[in-house]
């Protein structure tokens, strides 16, 4: 088994709770990697005996630099056609976001070919590799026919294992006056054809797209099919999706723009995080989500890209913990946590977020001496090495 003994850490951050801090930063650290999964982590001054019984490990001199878990985006849509530049460039210049855009690019990806959205997630996965991010979701959502919806899940699966059915995603045009029966073959044919390939049911709540009864019977539709579910809520407006979601035991529910006393309270005394998608105010011009709020309640809060063509056409997770930091009231820490270990918890994964004995050896090498360099350093490349399964990528 290869064996990789990262050294000279000045700052590892293991997400691994210690002494109150829930980063549980170690200093002057190292760690050992064996086939796939960390095998120690400890003080550099043990590292030699640590690595002693591995005979010819692959030695990496981290050069005092910070450590910190590969970034686990758990939201994106990046199985799709196409972009909308233009849509962008006119919200710049004042026209406001709305779902109804998702058409635009349901049409494109429609009419792209199975080879053409490979080749693009190929490279979105090269892109976020290189950024740092070990592990992401995919939505389908951009089909929204039997066929289509089944093709985006099949190719997604091809590049990760958190595939999530969107068929709510909005009611696609060719339905715009039949509703109800667009949403019996989202329930029906369209789950039945997608959940081979699917890990997690979705369903976009909000005006423009689907009401809160909707909402529920197709989660529901998608639980008795053995997919568990999430929530896209309280993004463009006050609404019934944080309730549903915690109702439903979801594990997370996205977006979170909107809320109000009842839902802070509801997130707060369940398991289902709140996954603040900040790229989505920057690309939008909304208000931020008050992540401080959410966090002094006790919610659980994840940090994730929504890499989308319409709302957020960045997969940069330092982008995400820049704007949260700067703009949300988080600091550096609860933002690196909520981009890392938040991630995880939000995609029910016990096996990624923390640098730990057995865990999977997902790792981020940053060209700056703590983590604080991600926020205080914006747009400024600082990913100077990345493993993922033991692996190193870059
Ligand atoms: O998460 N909110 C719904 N879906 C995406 C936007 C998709 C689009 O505009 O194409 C989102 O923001
Ligand atoms: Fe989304």
């Amino acid at each position: 088994m290869t064996a990789t003994l990262i050294t000279n850490i000045g700052e590892l951050t293991t997400n691994v709770e210690r002494e109150g801090d829930p980063t549980g930063v170690l200093r002057d650290a190292a760690v050992l990697v064996e086939g796939s999964r960390i095998a120690w982590t400890g003080a550099m001054t043990d590292a030699a005996a640590a690595a002693a019984t591995r005979t010819g490990a692959v030695v990496v001199d981290a050069g005092g630099r910070a450590v910190i878990p590969g970034f686990v985006d758990s939201h994106t849509h990046l199985v799709f056609g196409g972009d909308r530049a233009d849509e962008f460039e006119a919200r710049m210049a004042g026209v406001p976001y709305a779902a109804g855009g998702i058409r635009r690019t349901v049409a494109a990806t429609r009419a792209a070919t199975d080879d053409e959205l490979r080749a693009r997630l190929t490279g979105f996965t090269a892109e976020l590799h290189g950024q740092g991010t070990t592990t992401f979701e995919i939505k389908t959502g951009y089909g929204l026919t039997v066929e289509d919806e089944a093709r985006l899940a099949r190719l997604a699966a091809e590049v990760t294992p958190e595939v999530t059915f969107l068929g709510a995603h909005v009611v696609p045009a060719e339905y715009a006056d039949r509703r109800e029966e667009y949403v019996e073959l989202v329930v029906g044919p369209m789950l039945e054809a997608v959940r081979p390939h699917a890990r997690w049911v979705d369903v976009f709540c909000e005006r423009g797209a689907f009401t809160a009864e909707e909402s529920r019977r197709i989660l529901a539709a998608g639980s008795a099919h053995g997919l568990l579910p999430r929530v896209h809520g309280n993004q463009l407006g006050h609404g019934e999706g944080v309730g549903l979601a915690v109702a439903a035991g979801a594990a997370s529910v996205d977006h979170c723009t909107y809320l109000d006393d009842a839902d802070v309270a509801a997130l707060a005394g369940s398991d289902t995080v709140a996954t603040l998608l900040p790229g989505v105010e920057f690309s939008t011009r909304q208000p931020y989500p008050d992540a401080r709020r959410l966090i002094d309640a006790g919610v659980t809060v994840a940090l994730a890209s929504d890499c989308n063509p319409g709302s957020s056409f960045t997969s940069s997770m330092p982008l995400m913990i820049a704007l949260a930091v700067r703009e949300m009231g988080m600091t550096p820490a609860e933002a690196v946590w909520a981009a890392t270990a938040g991630g995880a918890r939000a995609l029910r994964r016990d096996d990624v977020g923390a640098v730990a004995p057995g865990m999977r050896a997902d790792l981020v090498l940053l060209d700056a001496p703590t983590r604080v360099h991600l926020a205080y350093r914006p747009g400024v490349p600082m990913i100077a090495g990345v493993w993922k399964d033991g692996e190193r990528l870059s």
